[in-house]
């Protein structure tokens, strides 16, 4: 019978043996299993038999055929894989014909992968990139693929961007891991855009906000829904110039909806977050991930109440249930990691998200009422957030205050915080003993637009 291990037995016991074997289990599935469980070849292995399965009818023994060439690395097949870029139709195994190519290292392969850069498949332009970025430096493939910097797909434009023209661009003026002192633990009350233009580029580690709903509260009136989509973008394109390289930005919203003025009009739905996404892309942000935020019913609007009655199709209206937490990272060449190694040990120790984390994008959260505030953030929805998305002692900022809850949980976890918010009940009321808890507990220093400037001297 063939098991994993026989397979290997017999690669290792005969140069030809794995050759012999495929002329015992010649149907496609065994021909399969018995390549897929080669694993490392040994140096006398004799491969004499992949040309032939090159052709075969199965597009899996096809495609384990060319990744067993490509480990072969030996420039003999290099003329057989640029064959069958020639003919093969199946996009995978196209994909791997050329990642096999890039595999053998081989200067002989260039003049192939130059060819193969015009290829309509972008994940095949990727791969032969990645073959030719091996020769890096030499004159020919740094010139072709430098002109890629124009090519019309995004992945392709990125790679060649960040291998030639990502420039070590550095307008922090501190290291990654701090943040000022004067913008620790600050509740500042005023317009959040004047506020943020006061600040030195990259000053935070994580935004989480709520933005103003479209006119549907009475701190959140503006003329026209274009409007405000504007008001918010130029609000994240300045959050995009204070956060820190890499660093993230969580976004909660939902869709709203607008009343309808009598009878004889109908109300109106507006997407705030697929409508806000695009301004978001466009100044720099990437985006990450969609979490949806999910309430219990009994907590929403009830919308369904009239179809439940009518049962009409086409006036079916179901219970909001579910917010979005949209998010992204500032843009940048550096993976991840490179965020991480800016953190001491002992930090990236202490900061690590205990037991009892969230799998998956769906988070079942009840909603928070507050008789002072008619939107406030839960604050395990704040918990989360911000263990997930910073490191202890790090700043986290909310453009738009509200009651402080933000500000409120970053203290609890061991993170500096920084709120902006314009009206004065809400800034008052943070300020206030009725706002007790954490605030009360740890210094924090509210200031006015003035106040806030001289604390900048
Ligand atoms: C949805 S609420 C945020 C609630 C907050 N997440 C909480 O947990 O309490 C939005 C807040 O943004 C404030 N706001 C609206 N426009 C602002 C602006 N231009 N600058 C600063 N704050 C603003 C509003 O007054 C309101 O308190």
């Amino acid at each position: 019978m063939l098991t994993k291990e026989y397979v290997r037995e017999v690669k290792t016991e005969y140069a030809d043996g794995i050759k012999q074997l495929i002329r015992e289990f010649h149907d496609g599935g065994s021909i399969s299993f018995i390549l897929e469980n080669l694993g490392r070849l040994p140096k006398d292995f004799d491969g004499s038999f992949l040309p032939d399965l090159l052709k075969h009818k199965s597009v899996n023994v096809r495609l384990w055929a060319v990744k067993t060439i490509g480990k072969l690395a030996n420039e003999e097949y290099i003329p057989i894989l640029k064959e069958v870029m020639q003919y093969e139709q199946d996009t995978s195994v196209r994909r791997e014909t050329v990642s096999s190519i890039g595999r053998m290292r081989n200067p002989k392969t260039k003049e192939i992968l130059f060819n193969i850069l015009d290829d309509k498949d972008p994940k095949i332009v990727c791969q032969a990139v990645r073959g030719l970025l091996v020769f890096k430096g030499d004159k020919d493939v740094n010139e072709i693929l430098q002109k890629l910097i124009i090519h019309e797909n995004e992945m392709v434009r990125s790679i060649i961007h960040k291998e030639y023209f990502a420039k070590n661009k550095d307008f922090s003026l501190q290291p990654h891991s701090e943040s000022f002192d004067y913008l620790r633990n600050v509740v500042i009350h005023g317009d959040t855009i004047e506020i943020m233009k006061l600040l030195n580029d990259e000053s935070i580690h994580l935004t989480f906000t709520s933005p103003p709903y479209y006119n549907a509260r009475d701190y959140s009136i503006y003329p026209s829904y274009k409007n405000y989509l504007e008001f918010l973008a130029e609000v994240f394109k300045e959050v995009h110039r204070i956060t820190k390289e890499g660093r993230f930005l969580v976004l909660n919203t939902s869709p709203i909806i607008i009343p309808r003025i009598s009878r004889a009009h109908s109300s109106k739905r507006y997407p705030i977050p697929f409508d806000i996404h695009p301004y978001l892309m466009e100044m720099g942000w990437e985006f990450i991930d969609d979490i949806v935020w999910l309430k219990p019913e009994s907590s929403v609007k009830n919308r369904i109440g009239g179809f439940m009655q009518h049962r009409k199709p086409l006036g079916y209206k179901p219970n909001s249930i579910t917010e979005y937490l949209m998010v992204y990272r500032k843009s940048t060449d550096k993976l991840l990691d490179w965020n991480i190694k800016q953190y001491d040990w002992s930090n990236i120790q202490e900061s690590k998200v205990p037991d009892g984390y969230e799998t998956n994008n769906v988070w079942k959260i009840d909603p928070c009422f507050n008789k002072n505030h008619s939107a406030v953030f839960p604050v395990e929805l704040c918990k989360r957030v911000i263990s997930y998305y910073s490191y202890n002692n790090d700043l986290v900022f909310d453009p738009f205050g509200g009651s402080g809850t933000v500000g409120k949980t970053a203290k609890l976890l061991n993170r500096y915080f920084l709120l902006t918010e314009i009206d004065d009940k809400y800034f008052n009321y943070m300020k206030s003993k009725k706002s007790n808890d954490i605030f009360d507990q740890h210094p924090t220093k509210f200031l006015n637009l003035n106040e806030f400037k001289q604390s900048i001297k």
